[in-house]
């Protein structure tokens, strides 16, 4: 009868351990995979991306603070980028067609996060394999840059 008893209570430990880490799984992975689809389905000319740009408005190309941003892109960040070629990173040619100025400012301010959290700037890294570097500007910065990238259009630029 003790031989009965022992087997049973291995049989209901065994029983319980697996029934719940079996639920605990089913937990986890099921609203994980819904947010996944949510988030790639965002359209990237409405993904503001993450950092400390919420909201910008353009308006008219100013071409001052364009060659201003050009000298800080030659020094800051032609190490891997060209304006027309794919070099380390990709090609910018035409990047303020394809990406929010939001996403594109903090792309460039918080590159870190940008990789990790955001599916968009992800899906770069998995084609690029290196990370986006910060090369730690301050948003006046990065706002000059983004308007010489708003002067490099498909349209502009072969
Ligand atoms: C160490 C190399 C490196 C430097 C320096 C660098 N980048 Fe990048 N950048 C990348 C890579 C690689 C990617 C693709 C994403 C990834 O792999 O993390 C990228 C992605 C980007 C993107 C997104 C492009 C797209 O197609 O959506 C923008 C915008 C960008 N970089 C701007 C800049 C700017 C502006 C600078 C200078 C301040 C800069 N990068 C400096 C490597 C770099």
């Amino acid at each position: 009868m003790g031989f009965k008893v022992i087997v049973l209570a291995i049989f209901a430990v065994l029983m319980t351990s697996c029934g719940g880490e079996g639920k605990k799984e089913e937990k986890v992975s099921a609203p994980a995979k819904e947010q996944k689809a949510a988030i790639e389905e965002i359209d990237p000319m409405k993904d503001k991306g993450i950092g400390p740009i919420t909201s910008l408005t353009l308006g008219e190309i100013d071409q001052k603070m364009a060659d201003e941003g050009k000298a800080i892109f030659t020094t800051k960040c032609t190490a891997c980028h060209k304006i027309s070629k794919r070099l380390i990173g990709p090609a910018l040619v035409g990047v303020t067609e394809r990406r929010t100025p939001e996403w594109i400012m903090n792309m460039i301010l918080n590159p870190e996060v940008m990789v990790v959290e955001n599916a968009a700037a992800k899906k770069l890294l998995e084609e690029y394999l290196a990370p986006m570097a910060n090369q730690n500007l301050t948003e006046e910065e990065a706002r000059l840059v983004l308007e010489y990238f708003r002067t490099k259009t498909s349209e502009t630029d072969e």
